[in-house]
């Protein structure tokens, strides 16, 4: 039986995801009619991002799966024509992008590095940096990317702390959960990151009361989604000195509007959602993938729990 597969995104994606996702299809040995349009009653699996056309998942009876291309799924999860199983995105090229991102603004920090590359002029001022070893991280999110990027520290000698909603053993690398967690991990963290997921719960996690826990000067990197830091609570605590940069790739608006404050803020750095993208021949592996596990009876990966939210 020929499956079909709609390909619900954008233009650009289509553009991008095309020819590789046939080639997975092959590959995955599927015979699939892969298309941007179809009766949506003979649909068997919807390939989605929230650019997508289709937000009315109901007329979609014979759907198994949809399956998402953006691993932050906030935009879907809560659809509540959205009755079929819905999974996210866990990509090697992705997670591979975050772990770089991640460790190059960390790098950036913990060495100081715009003291030399934006040199006031031949000012010898010789700071010789701590070793990554005397460097505490709290990795805010163990999930795929929060332990990826935080094996990928520690293996620098950074003494990560991680932090999840979850009890958790990863090797090496001493795991907190709860609030009392999130306290004792903000409270020795030089550089926090936040690779939480959006939801009711992790909104506002760094706000004024976890703000001033840190110690004085630690540095933010928020390369999870906008919403889990309180943007004027931030603010105030850049100005005052208790966090001394903060480097962000996600905002509550996107793109980030020209008169919002961090983009002159001397002590913020924006980068526009390019920390870690879907790479389309890895993923459009995993999501063939998925399609050949479905048909065959075994379980869907990447399966988001729509009560938690993630
Ligand atoms: N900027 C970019 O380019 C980019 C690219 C991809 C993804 N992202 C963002 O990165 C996020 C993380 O992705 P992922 O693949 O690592 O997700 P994931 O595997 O689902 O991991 C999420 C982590 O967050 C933890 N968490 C969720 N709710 C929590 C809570 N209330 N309190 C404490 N911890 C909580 C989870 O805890 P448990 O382990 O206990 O479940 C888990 O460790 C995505 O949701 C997306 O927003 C950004």
């Amino acid at each position: 039986m020929t499956l079909t597969v709609l390909f619900a995104a954008s233009d650009a994606n289509w553009a991008e995801y095309a020819a590789p996702l046939r080639a997975a299809l092959d590959e995955a040995g599927l015979s699939a009619r892969l298309t941007r349009d179809a009766d949506p009653a003979e649909v068997d699996f919807i390939v989605y991002t929230p650019s997508s056309p289709a937000q009315d998942f109901a007329p979609f009876t014979r759907c198994k799966a949809v399956l998402s291309l953006w691993a932050g799924v906030e935009r879907i999860v809560g659809n509540p024509t959205l009755t079929q199983p819905l999974c996210r995105m866990v990509d090697p090229g992705l997670t591979e992008g975050m772990v770089e991102w991640v460790v190059g603004h960390a790098l950036r920090h913990h060495l100081g590095m715009d003291r030399h590359i934006v040199n006031p002029g031949r000012v010898w001022d010789p700071v010789c940096p701590p070793l990554a070893r005397e460097r505490p991280i709290a990795m805010l999110g163990m999930g795929e990317l929060g332990t990826a990027c935080a094996r990928a520290l520690s293996a620098l000698n950074f003494p990560v702390t991680g932090w999840s909603r979850s009890p958790k053993t990863v090797d090496g690398i001493p795991c907190l959960h709860g609030s009392a967690g999130l306290d004792q991990a903000l409270s020795q963290a030089q550089i926090v990151v936040t690779l939480l997921p959006k939801t009711p719960e992790t909104e506002n996690t760094l706000n004024v009361r976890t703000l001033a826990l840190l110690p004085d000067g630690a540095v933010i990197l928020n390369p999870g989604r906008g919403a889990l830091i309180d943007d004027e609570a931030l603010l105030a605590a850049l100005d005052a000195g208790k966090v001394g940069h903060a480097t962000l790739d996600v905002f509550r608006m996107e793109p980030l509007p020209q008169d919002h404050p961090f983009w002159a803020h001397p002590r913020v750095t924006v980068t526009p959602h390019i920390a870690a993208d879907t790479r389309a021949y890895s993923a459009s592996r995993v999501i063939a993938g998925n399609i050949r596990r479905a048909v065959a009876g075994e379980a869907l990966l990447h399966l988001v729990d729509r009560g938690r939210g993630y």
